[in-house]
């Protein structure tokens, strides 16, 4: 009886052919809708405004900011030409109190890490103007290389008084009050820098991709396509996706454990497919499953169906406990056991408890990885005959992938190629290569920043 409900409950996380062919539909569609619209429903393909890839060659010194869910960085970057970078960063974590308190707040904080920053590299330039190229890793509607206006921002932040201005007078204007001489020459997304950055060491890169507290894509497209871009004519542009958002008519095989994390979220109804799949939500969905099982008695009966107070706050179960539990190859997972005992003073688990935890938390980090090689098969067939030679059996395509999920998640880039060639076939697949994309964030903003501030970009 238990047994059933616990299958029962893992199997959800098990995705059929159908379910994984149903995303790949969906997106694509969305794919192409969103290259004529700004309806908020569909995911929003923002152009990036940025028509042509590094040559490898650029050089010069950018200040770079790189602000995340979780941390901001800021670098010095020295472009040194022949693909070579020198950077100095330095990384900040963002607190609760910044997240969700006034926009002015938390543009100060900036300007005053920034402060810090130009210390330690002790760039002394006194009045003269620096260039700065900035990571937002959040949705804006750019207008041009380095202005957008802030949309609904995810991750839980909830910053007052941002929502519609433009990214780069509220940088600037942070800058000002804090006495800096800093100038926005490029803003862009994280999915674009890592494009842009990884296409500087590995020039066969088509594709962007995050898998870290959130995610999203970027690629390029042709600008004949994106009949809602009234930018300077150009051929091709890089488009951030922004495929978070995706799951408009719900073609998304969401389990009761993601409607719930949804509707508690700070934004229900937002970024449906990141809730699914990304390093913020993996360890809650498994927390979820967690307190359903034990309140049924089907793992943990020790506990007679009472949930402990430490498993019971939302969060509680960070995604890393599962890269731990899935990186143990002992046949009776002991991880498992050190995870509960350590972290929610837990003990007294059984063999069988063991292996369940382990089976559940296998189903949910490996859909993870199912529906990003979906997304990212959505994509390549976006691109494929443009920017990206599927059938060429000559041309080899790179996605670069940064974040914490894809890095750190045992088994991540494995699970998510096996995916690919299933879809692909083995032919194709075998001319995908997922490679991990480092810090694409400051060097990605400080190669656009000096194409930009050169006049190349736009
Ligand atoms: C969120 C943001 C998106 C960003 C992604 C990865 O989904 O909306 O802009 O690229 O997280 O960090």
């Amino acid at each position: 009886m238990t047994a059933t409900f616990f299958q029962d409950i893992v199997q959800q996380f098990v995705l059929s052919k159908e379910q994984v062919q149903n995303i790949i539909n969906g997106l694509t569609e969305e794919l192409v809708e969103g290259l004529s619209t700004n309806d908020p429903k569909n995911i929003t393909q923002q152009p990036s405004f940025i028509t042509r890839l590094p040559t490898g060659k650029e050089t010069g010194l950018y200040l770079a900011i790189d602000m995340g869910g979780t941390n901001l960085r800021t670098a010095a970057v020295h472009l040194l030409g022949d693909g070579q970078v020198g950077v100095t960063m330095e990384k900040h974590e963002i607190t609760q109190e910044l997240k969700t308190g006034t926009g002015e707040a938390m543009f100060d904080w900036i300007a005053d890490c920034t402060a810090a920053l130009l210390k330690t590299v002790a760039l002394d330039m006194g009045n003269a103007e620096l260039q700065m190229g900035v990571t937002f890793s959040f949705a804006i509607q750019q207008t041009a290389i380095n202005r957008g206006k802030v949309l609904a921002m995810g991750k839980g932040f909830n910053l007052s008084d941002v929502m519609g201005k433009d990214l780069k007078d509220l940088l600037e204007d942070g800058f000002t009050r804090k006495g800096l001489n800093v100038k926005v020459s490029a803003i862009i997304n994280d999915t674009v820098g890592t494009l842009v950055s990884h296409a500087y060491v590995s020039p066969s890169t088509k594709i962007g991709v995050i898998l870290a507290t959130g995610t999203n894509a970027a690629y390029i497209e042709r600008a004949s396509e994106v009949s809602k871009y009234n930018g300077p004519p150009c051929d091709q542009m890089i488009l951030n996706t922004e495929w978070d958002a995706m799951g408009k008519a719900s073609y998304l095989p969401q389990t009761k454990y993601d409607k719930q994390i949804d509707a508690v979220s700070l934004v229900p109804g937002f970024q449906e497919f990141e809730k699914m799949i990304s390093g913020l939500y993996l360890g809650e969905l498994v927390r979820l499953a967690l307190v359903d099982l034990i309140e049924q008695n089907a793992i943990f009966e020790f506990l007679g169906g009472k949930v402990p107070e430490s498993l019971s706050h939302r969060l509680a179960f960070k995604t890393l406990f599962m890269s731990t539990i899935e990186s143990d190859h002992t046949p009776d997972h002991t991880s498992v056991d050190k995870v509960f005992k350590t972290s929610f003073g837990i003990e007294g688990l059984t063999s069988q408890d063991r292996t369940r935890v382990y089976e559940l938390v296998h189903a949910v980090g490996k859909r993870s990885a199912l529906m990003t090689a979906a997304a990212c098969v959505a994509l390549l067939y976006k691109a494929n005959g443009a920017s990206v030679q599927l059938d060429d059996p000559n041309e080899i395509t790179t996605i670069g992938i940064d974040g914490s999920v894809f890095e750190k998640y045992p088994h991540f880039s494995h699970s998510m190629m096996e995916s690919m060639t299933e879809i692909l076939g083995q032919e194709r697949a075998s001319r995908i290569r997922l490679e991990l994309a480092r810090d694409g964030g400051c060097i990605g903003a400080a190669l656009v920043a000096m194409v930009a501030h050169n006049g190349g970009a736009v």
